[in-house]
């Protein structure tokens, strides 16, 4: 992951963003699951696609807790990733790539 953010993409108004919960938005061909973690009233961005079976499905994933990590759980097949770094909390080799999110003015946006 790039901590680096070249360009923050102006993506929706919070309001589009369901608490505890993801949305998907797009940035040129690319699918970014948002999620609003209420809970922890913390914002999170990650790859929509899953790296299991390739389905754009990450931002209708159940978001949740690993003692004290954020994670998001695929639909299909359970598999885990952290919030925070995109890593397989399951210890697979699977990961997905995290982008940094700043709320300005009633907006998400994302670093690319
Ligand atoms: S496609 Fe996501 S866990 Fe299988």
């Amino acid at each position: 992951m790039n901590n680096q953010p070249t360009t923050w993409f102006k993506a929706a108004p919070i309001s589009a963003f369901p608490e505890n919960g993801g949305a998907c938005v797009k940035y040129n061909d690319k699918q970014i699951a948002v999620f609003h973690f209420k809970q922890l009233d913390k914002w999170y961005a990650t790859d929509n696609e899953c790296p299991h079976k390739h389905q754009m499905a990450l931002s209708r994933g159940m978001i949740g807790d690993q003692q004290g990590h954020p994670k998001v759980a695929c639909p299909f097949h359970k598999k885990t990733f952290s919030l925070e770094t995109g890593l397989n909390l399951q210890g697979e080799d699977y990961c997905i790539n995290v982008y940094p999110v700043k709320i300005e003015d009633g907006f998400v946006f994302i670093g690319i």
